[in-house]
């Protein structure tokens, strides 16, 4: 039986994990930043994407292979469409920059596009598609992400999990949020069972390396991830690619490295769509529209064996308000690489239950 998950609240695991970056070296507010992000995910139940990720950033960072400081830079920006080289800094400072930038143009021209070359994982998608529901537009992010996956009937990874996620301003609802992997679920699940010592996974996650189906998490994880919904999810990933990699002149598929390997940039490139939803109807008449469409969902009967019916975002919603109250669960594996990296960088793990 693996060691239970330790409990924390959000408001002692943000400074300790912003903590261990500072004593890298990493300025204060980017340390934050990070440390928010992920706290974030841990928050809405994406343990995949939450505190999870952060031993390995610190080691990217210890290995020289991810630079701390730098802000990226504007490539070129004409009209509606900006090109931003993230030069191999920290995923979330080149991202929060590149959401500003979405934001600026989509407000003065109704649309905006910026992709980013050369950057670094930027944890769980939503977080940065809710930077346009926040400024009362609508966000659409995607991003290519290491090779973990093959394309539909091959047995060799090609691309990876590459992530779609579109979020809206919220009305009387709670608001729309749909944020996936273009796998049956992000390959950090797999990642979790293994560092917290589960031996099974779920059926339908991964594949064995000749591209059978297994549910042993040791298997999985020397094969690989499974395309969500067969060719399609193939299809979708090639999608997030080529808007991604292709169109922004970044590293694609294979060329790209990875958070757990050391020696090689990660170079995933990054895609911010962002919509200026008064250009096309008053923003208080969209969050109407979409609270009755919600409602409409929400009101189908709901099929055997299941009691209601929900639409993207409810689960994570839900688990927020719980863990906000309750305290986030940290699974053992992770506490424990955490601690340990506190150790090596002269920083106190807080106390939990
Ligand atoms: N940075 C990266 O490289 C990268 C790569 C892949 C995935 N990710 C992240 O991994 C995270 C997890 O992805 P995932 O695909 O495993 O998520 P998931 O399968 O848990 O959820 C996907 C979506 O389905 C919705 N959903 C879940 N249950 C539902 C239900 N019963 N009814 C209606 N909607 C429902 C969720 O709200 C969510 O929007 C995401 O945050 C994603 O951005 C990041």
């Amino acid at each position: 039986m693996p060691d239970p998950d330790i409990l924390i609240a959000a408001s002692d695991l943000t400074p300790f994990c912003a903590r261990l970056l500072d004593a890298l070296g990493v300025p204060p507010a980017k340390s934050q930043l990070v440390a928010e992000s992920l706290v974030a995910a841990s928050l809405r139940g994406v343990d995949s994407h939450g505190v999870q990720l952060l031993p390995y950033y610190i080691e990217q960072l210890e290995w020289g292979d991810m630079d701390g400081q730098t802000d990226g830079r504007v490539i070129s920006e004409s009209g509606a469409c900006l090109l931003y080289d993230g030069q191999n800094g920290i995923g979330q400072v080149i991202s929060e920059l590149c959401c500003g930038h979405a934001v600026r143009i989509a407000a003065a021209n109704g649309i905006a596009m910026v992709v980013a070359r050369e950057s670094n994982h930027f944890g769980a998608t939503a977080f940065w598609a809710q930077k346009m529901a926040a400024a009362g537009q609508i966000g659409i992010v995607m991003c290519n992400a290491s090779p973990l996956v093959p394309p539909w009937q091959g047995k060799e990874p090609r691309v990876g999990t590459n992530p779609i996620c579109m979020s809206v301003p919220g009305g009387e609802e709670r608001p729309w949020l749909l944020d996936m992997a273009t796998t049956t679920v992000a390959a950090g699940k797999i990642f979790k069972a293994m560092i917290n010592g589960q031996t099974q996974i779920p059926a339908g996650w991964a594949m064995d390396s000749e591209g059978v189906p297994t549910t042993n998490t040791e298997t999985a994880l020397k094969g690989l991830v499974m395309p969500l919904g067969g060719y399609k999810g193939s299809g979708l990933a090639m999608m997030a690619e080529i808007l991604c990699a292709v169109l922004g002149g970044g590293a694609m598929a294979t060329e790209l490295g990875g958070i757990r390997f050391r020696g090689k940039a990660v170079r995933v490139s990054q895609m911010f769509i962002a919509i200026d939803i008064a250009r096309f109807v008053p923003l208080d008449e969209f969050r109407a529209r979409m609270d009755r469409l919600v409602r409409l969902m929400k009101s189908t009967p709901p099929a055997k064996g299941y009691s209601e019916v929900l639409v993207a975002g409810d689960p994570e919603w839900r688990m927020e308000e719980q863990r906000r109250k309750n305290g986030i669960p940290v699974g053992p594996g992770t506490w424990k690489a955490l601690c340990e990296a506190g150790d090596r960088l002269g920083v106190v793990a807080p106390s939990v239950r």
